[in-house]
């Protein structure tokens, strides 16, 4: 009889164990509804996924006369979705109501994407290049003094031929607000620098890695309100060693080692950080814990976080979903909301719908906004559609913002209440549609389209 293992590691990390996440289940609270594509796109000739808010220190949403904004992993929407990761461009966006997003253009210029596609004159910005051949998620923080910090995954080596999965936190440091009545921009120059690699000890490097591809991405900066600590959360894989077992006697099941990390800024400065201990770990459950983010409420500390139905180890079914815990403190005793940690997810008959989920405080609840991923795949997997024809992969592929979801939270519990528009962000000081009374999703368990 497999033993599952304890809910803390050795050094006492708090650990999202096997017996946990089998308890994952499509349950009425959870499921989100089904998503349909939106009548008009803000910018159709790109798709966007991965989304986050420019933020002020204490992490509520920045206002700059009137606008506020986003930033996007962007692709042209010409290129096969599932090469998007290959040339992704963050990109950013202004709005003044929280439902028509205008994009300002990528926040560096210099970019692969961009000096491949328009050959740059001989600027002075080549020392302010953006590192790794393409940009993947990360955090933006607007600081006291106007400064912007955008966090960012460095994927792979600037200029490289040939694409390569190294992964280091970075910052463009530096870019300045400037806005009229009619737009917003971001100006740079931005400093960019490498923050954080993995040490090998606390978190897995690449070298190190024997399971699918390692993690060592998607920085979020956080400031903890009860000690005023500045920290920066990640993505992140724990060394695991060959042939050992998490207790379960299964040494397979160690290759699935995600963590969420953290690293310190003693001083407050944002470019300054230390690695420390993981968060949480999910080791022998779940290869990767993705955009990790922490929502305070009550005196609690709320981690979020968006992972795979395939990155979960072998015996266990998850989904893609956004998965949650609940601790006293930012490094307590994190345990899973709702038992298995599973807080929203697809319906069964769209399991991929919609992806990489960020919760954010309004008022009473909670508002997660996503990216609308493949649907209309009519039980087809996403190896399955990466076989067909590209027009039929571009059809089936949103890239656009979700509608975002309406979420009640209730000290471990939560529930899915509704949804608002696709990319609909509001204020928290925006009042809320009425809800529809009782929404309850679809049955979970109808499985056509
Ligand atoms: C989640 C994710 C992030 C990563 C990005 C790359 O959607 O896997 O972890 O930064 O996509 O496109």
């Amino acid at each position: 009889m497999a033993d599952y293992g304890p809910e803390s590691d050795d050094d006492g990390t708090p650990r999202w164990t096997r017996a946990q996440a089998s308890g994952i289940e499509r349950s009425p609270d959870a499921v989100a509804p089904i998503v349909y594509p939106p009548d008009e796109q803000d910018a159709p000739e790109i798709h966007v996924w991965d989304t986050w808010f420019l933020r002020n220190r204490d992490g509520s949403i920045a206002e700059i006369d009137g606008y506020r904004v986003t930033f996007s992993l962007t692709a042209p929407a010409d290129l096969l979705p599932g090469k998007r990761h290959d040339v992704a461009t963050i990109r950013y966006f202004y709005s003044r109501d929280g439902r028509t997003w205008h994009c300002g253009g990528p926040v560096f210029e210099d970019t692969d994407e961009q000096s491949s596609a328009s050959p740059r004159s001989t600027s002075s910005r080549e020392d302010g290049a953006a590192l790794g051949s393409r940009q993947w998620a990360g955090s933006a923080l607007y600081d006291e003094d106007g400064a912007v910090y955008v966090y960012y995954t460095a994927a792979g080596e600037r200029g490289e031929d040939e694409l390569t999965y190294t992964q280091r936190i970075a910052v463009g440091a530096g870019g300045r607000v400037e806005t009229t009545d009619e737009r917003l921009s971001i100006e740079g120059p931005f400093d960019h620098e490498v923050l954080l690699e993995p040490d090998g000890d606390r978190y897995e490097r690449e070298d190190q890695s024997r399971g699918m591809i390692y993690t060592f991405r998607d920085p979020w900066f956080f400031e903890d309100p009860e000690t005023g600590e500045t920290c920066l959360l990640f993505e992140a894989n724990t060394p695991t060693q060959e042939g050992s077992d998490a207790g379960d006697g299964d040494p397979h099941h160690q290759e699935f080692n995600g963590s969420v990390g953290i690293a310190v800024s003693e001083s407050g400065d944002p470019t300054e950080w230390e690695l420390d201990d993981p968060l949480l770990e999910g080791v022998s459950t779940n290869q990767e814990l993705e955009r990790p983010h922490v929502v305070v409420r009550d005196d609690r500390y709320y981690l979020f976080l968006s992972s795979h139905e395939h990155t979960f180890a072998p015996g266990i079914e998850g989904y893609d979903a956004l998965y949650g815990f609940v601790a006293d403190s930012l490094r307590g005793d994190y345990e899973p909301l709702n038992g298995s940690g599973l807080v929203v997810t697809n319906p069964a008959n769209a399991p991929f719908q919609t992806y990489s989920w960020v919760a954010y405080p309004h008022r009473e609840e909670l508002l997660v906004s996503s990216f609308f991923n493949y649907y209309d795949l009519r039980g087809l997997s996403l190896d399955d559609v990466a076989e067909l024809p590209p027009e039929e992969q571009q059809r089936r592929f949103g890239g656009t913002l979700a509608p975002t979801l309406r979420l009640a939270l209730d000290g471990t519990e939560t529930r899915v209440l509704g949804a608002l528009d696709h990319g609909h962000l509001p204020l928290p000081d925006e009042e809320l549609p009425p809800l529809l009374s009782e929404y309850r999703s679809e049955d979970p368990e109808q499985s056509e389209y």
